[in-house]
């Protein structure tokens, strides 16, 4: 059997926060769901999280197949484990993680569990060299290079602390082992805590085999107690995804400048240009070409689609599509293959059929128009009326004149024009023109002789001007 059990009653003093340390997010998705997402590639039988501090909040993100403890005053990391004292009554190997160690892979960890089981240890620590080990357990060994005790920087010598070999916190326990041992540990140090790390002693005192493991990647260990290193984890995590995506095919302008969120999929030959933010549960097609400066959320995109300076979120977008700049597409926004949506033009819960342009200004809320119709520059479909949302349907090869107002309910038949500067309230049939706006009058020679008017008016009223004429 193997178990993994994550260490997360901590608060989080450093981050100076009401939101417990592992809920803030990491590319949006809270920190412990990072470690959990790791430790489910390992195919546990059971998993167990440790929670103190407002438990109740870090429960919520938990699926419940997560077995949860509640450690109810932090007195230390053995401490913590004695509070699954449950999780632990086993025959096989349990894993120990932190939840505020977000960058860990389950390659490392594989690696670390194999060497485990092969050397059939009781115990087998994670640890790393660290240019700057401050604030780590320092790893001891003996003149043979074998490990005999980990001592905290607080309990720590001059000496000791020269030490760079440190202690990650993450562990492979024989279970029954664990459980056993658990019953040594004593408080009597610096921090009156009960140390986990205080096993290594106990265990090799009854003679139980201790060894460790060596971390290829330090970062991936790196922990997180403030914001900067927070901010300094997600940017590992974000440069990570990019790079992969770019192995893939995907070119990325700006890998610092791109958040592309981890379950989003791109296909080869698609540019991402600068300030570009992917997330949720997007798909990309292929040659695409996003960005800059774009938001995309929850999002179905074909092939060959432009998307330029743009917030699109909840929509589907067919291949050949072009966007933007400064375009919003609202969820439920449907645009079929070779549509153009242009600067200022706001889409919602609404399906634009293969060929529409609706380039500017305008917007299209809760309708259907049909393939090749031409919205005009400021067209607005009127779908609220104060109570209700109503749908306006426009037909195919439509034009529809610049600055209307389309009131919905409102139908527009295939091949009709809707003149420009016209409020439509009733249906438009078929090839028909609907045109509602006041007729237009010519009176010629009106503005010739206003402005003589206005010309004789400025100069008997400018003073100046008759003096400068007298002299
Ligand atoms: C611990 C190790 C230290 C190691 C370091 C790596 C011990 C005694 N020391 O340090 O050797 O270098 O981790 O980061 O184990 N936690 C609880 N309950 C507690 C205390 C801690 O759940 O009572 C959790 C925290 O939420 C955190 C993790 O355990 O996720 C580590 O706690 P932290 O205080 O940061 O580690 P140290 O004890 O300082
Ligand atoms: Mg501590």
């Amino acid at each position: 059997m193997f178990k993994v059990l994550i260490l997360a009653a901590g608060k989080g003093k450093r981050m100076k926060s009401e939101i417990p340390k592992v809920l803030h997010r990491l590319l949006n998705r809270p920190m412990i769901s990072w470690v959990i997402e790791t430790a489910r590639k390992l195919h546990p039988d059971e998993m167990g999280v440790v929670l103190g501090y407002k438990a109740d909040e870090v429960q919520k993100v938990l699926s419940e197949d997560i077995k949860v403890f509640i450690q109810p005053e932090l007195l230390g990391t053995g401490h913590a484990v004695m509070c699954a004292e449950d999780f632990l009554n086993f025959d096989g190997d349990l894993l120990i993680l932190y939840g505020d160690v977000p960058n860990i892979k389950a390659e490392t960890l594989e690696k670390m569990l194999s060497k485990h089981r092969e050397e059939s240890n009781s115990m087998t620590i994670l640890t790393a060299f660290f240019e700057n080990p401050t604030g780590y357990g320092r790893i001891l060994r003996n003149e043979s290079g074998k490990i005999v005790s980990i001592v905290e920087e607080a309990d720590a010598d001059e000496e000791t602390k020269k030490i760079r070999e440190i202690n990650s916190g993450i562990y492979v326990f024989k279970a029954t082992h664990l459980l056993n041992g658990l019953k040594y540990l004593r408080n009597d140090n610096k921090q009156r805590e009960y140390y986990l790390t205080d096993l290594v002693k106990i265990f090799l005192e009854s003679g139980q085999k201790v060894e460790t493991f060596l971390v290829d990647n330090p970062r991936e260990i790196a922990g997180v107690n403030d914001r900067i290193q927070l901010a300094k984890v997600e940017k590992l995590l974000r440069l990570e995804i990019n790079y992969s995506h770019m192995l893939n095919g995907v070119t990325i302008i700006d890998p610092e400048s791109t958040f592309i969120d981890p379950e989003v999929k791109i296909e080869n030959d698609t540019v991402i240009y600068p300030s570009t933010f992917i997330y949720g549960n997007t798909t990309i097609g292929k040659k695409c070409e996003i960005g800059p400066f774009t938001v995309i959320k929850d999002c179905k995109i074909g092939d060959n689609v432009r998307i330029v300076q743009s917030n699109c979120e909840d929509s589907e977008i067919f291949s050949g599509t072009s966007v933007g700049p400064f375009s919003r597409l609202r969820p439920g926004t449907v645009l079929k293959e070779n549509t153009r949506i242009g600067n200022f033009v706001e889409v919602k819960n609404s399906i634009l059929e293969s060929g529409v342009k609706a380039n500017h200004l305008s917007y299209i809320g809760d309708s259907e128009v049909g393939e090749n119709t031409n919205v005009g520059a400021g067209t607005i479909t009127c779908n609220y009326d104060g109570y209700k949302k109503h749908r306006t349907r426009i037909g195919k090869n439509v034009f529809i004149g610049s600055n209307s107002a389309l009131v919905a309910p409102l139908k527009v038949g295939d091949g009709a024009i809707v003149g420009a500067g016209s409020v439509i309230t009733e249906d438009v049939p078929d090839d028909s023109l609907g045109i509602a706006r006041s007729r237009q009058i010519n009176k010629e020679g009106w503005a010739r002789k206003w402005r003589m008017k206005k010309e004789k008016e400025v100069q008997g009223l400018n003073p100046e001007k008759e003096d400068a004429k007298k002299k």
